[in-house]
C-alpha cells in the first residue's frame, strides 16, 4: 500500500503572526498604471552637454490625460539602456519637455538616440512646488547651473498665470555664459510685466557685460522685505545651502523656501529603497521639500 499523501502544511506550520509586519505602505499600487510609450519628436542642443527634448506620448488619449505640477519628475527609459529620473521642465501641445545633461551611461545614449527614438515614460512622480500657496505673494526663483531645468516649469507657470502672483525675481547663475540654459527665452520672460531677470557667471568671456560671481551675490539686489515672500531654489546642494542660509538671514522663514533634492533613483515610486534619506523617500516625500525639512533630514545635504 502506498504511503498516504502528505501536504506540506501537515508537516510544518507557520506560527500565527503576533503583530502585522511593518510593511512599507508608502508605495501605492495605483502608481503602476502611470507608464506610457513615448517618442522623441524634437531635440535641440542648449549647451555643450545639455539638450532639450520634446517627448510625445504615443497614445492620443494619454497625451490628453497627462498633466503635472511644477517640480515633479518622470522616469525616462531608453529601452535596452536604462532609466533615469528627469524633471519635467515644461509641457505644451501634447509634448513633455525634458532638459537633459549628458552625465553618464543612460543620459549619453538618450543624447545619441535623437528624433524618432522610442522611450518609456513613467510618472509624473513626486511632490511639487506649492504654487497655490504662493498666490498673491512675491516670489524669488533662484537657480544655479542645471537647476534651471526644474525651475523652468515654475517660471512658465508664473508667466502664464501672471495676475495670481506678486513681483517675481529670477536670479540665475552659471559657471560661464555658454552654460546659461534657455537664454533664447529671457527676452520673452522680461517682457512680462512684474518679472525681472538677473544673470551672473563665474567666468565671463570677452562679450559678457553682466554681473560676475556666484548667484548669492545677486541677493544683494533684493531690497524688499522677505518675511512675506516665497523662494524656489534649484541647483547643487552646496549652492542652495548658501542661498537658503542667506535668505534666512535676510528674514525669509525657512518653510517658505523650497528646494529639489536629487538622489539616485531606480523605481521612482517608493518600492526599491534606492533614494532613502533615513526613513524619507526622496521619490515620494520629495523631491521638493521646504528648506526647514531638508535641514532636519540627516545627511540630506
Ligand atoms: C528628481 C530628479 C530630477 C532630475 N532632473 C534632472 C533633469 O531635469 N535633467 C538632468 O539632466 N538630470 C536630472 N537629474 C539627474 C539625472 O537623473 C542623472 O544625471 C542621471 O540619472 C544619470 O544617469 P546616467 O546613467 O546617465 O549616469 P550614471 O552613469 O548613472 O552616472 C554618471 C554620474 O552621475 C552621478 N549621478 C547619477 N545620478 C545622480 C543623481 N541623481 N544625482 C547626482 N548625481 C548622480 C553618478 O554618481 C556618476 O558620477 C534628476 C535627478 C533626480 C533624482
Ligand atoms: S527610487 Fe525607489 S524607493 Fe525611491
Amino acid at each position: 500500500m502506498s504511503a498516504p499523501f502528505l501536504h506540506p502544511f501537515d508537516i510544518t506550520r507557520e506560527e500565527p503572526l503576533c503583530a502585522p509586519l511593518d510593511y512599507n505602505l508608502k508605495s501605492q499600487l495605483k502608481d503602476v498604471d502611470r507608464c506610457f510609450k513615448g517618442e522623441i519628436t524634437a531635440a535641440a542642443r542648449l549647451t555643450r552637454d545639455v539638450k532639450l527634448f520634446h517627448v510625445r506620448l504615443v497614445a492620443p488619449e494619454e497625451r490628453q490625460r497627462f498633466s503635472f505640477h511644477p517640480g515633479q519628475f518622470v522616469m525616462v527609459e531608453l529601452p535596452g539602456f536604462g532609466e533615469v529620473p528627469i524633471s519635467i521642465c515644461g509641457a505644451q501641445q501634447g509634448f513633455i519637455e525634458l532638459c537633459i545633461r549628458e552625465a553618464g551611461n543612460v543620459t549619453a545614449m538618450i543624447h545619441r538616440a535623437g528624433i524618432g527614438a522610442k522611450v518609456g515614460i513613467r510618472g509624473p512622480f513626486g511632490t511639487y512646488f506649492p504654487m497655490e500657496r504662493m498666490k498673491g505673494h512675491r516670489i524669488l526663483l533662484i537657480a544655479g547651473g542645471l537647476g534651471m531645468a526644474p525651475l523652468r516649469a515654475p517660471i512658465m507657470h508664473v508667466t502664464e498665470n501672471r495676475s495670481d502672483y506678486g513681483e517675481v525675481r529670477l536670479l540665475y547663475g552659471s559657471t560661464e555664459p555658454g552654460q546659461l540654459l534657455f537664454d533664447y527665452q529671457y527676452e520673452q520672460w522680461r517682457r512680462v510685466d512684474g518679472i525681472t531677470i538677473s544673470l551672473i557667471v563665474d567666468h565671463p568671456d570677452a562679450a559678457w557685460r553682466g554681473a560676475v560671481g556666484t548667484v548669492t551675490k545677486l541677493l544683494e539686489e533684493i531690497t524688499f522685505p522677505l518675511d512675506d515672500s516665497y523662494a524656489i531654489v534649484c541647483g547643487p546642494p552646496v549652492m542652495f545651502k548658501f542661498v537658503c542660509s542667506e535668505l534666512s538671514s535676510m528674514g525669509m522663514p525657512r518653510d517658505r523656501m523650497f528646494v529639489s533634492l536629487e538622489r539616485r533613483m531606480q523605481c521612482g515610486m517608493g518600492k526599491c529603497c534606492r533614494c532613502n534619506v533615513g526613513s524619507t523617500y526622496v521619490c515620494m516625500d520629495g523631491p521638493v521639500f521646504d528648506f526647514w525639512t531638508v535641514m532636519n533630514l540627516k545627511e540630506a545635504i
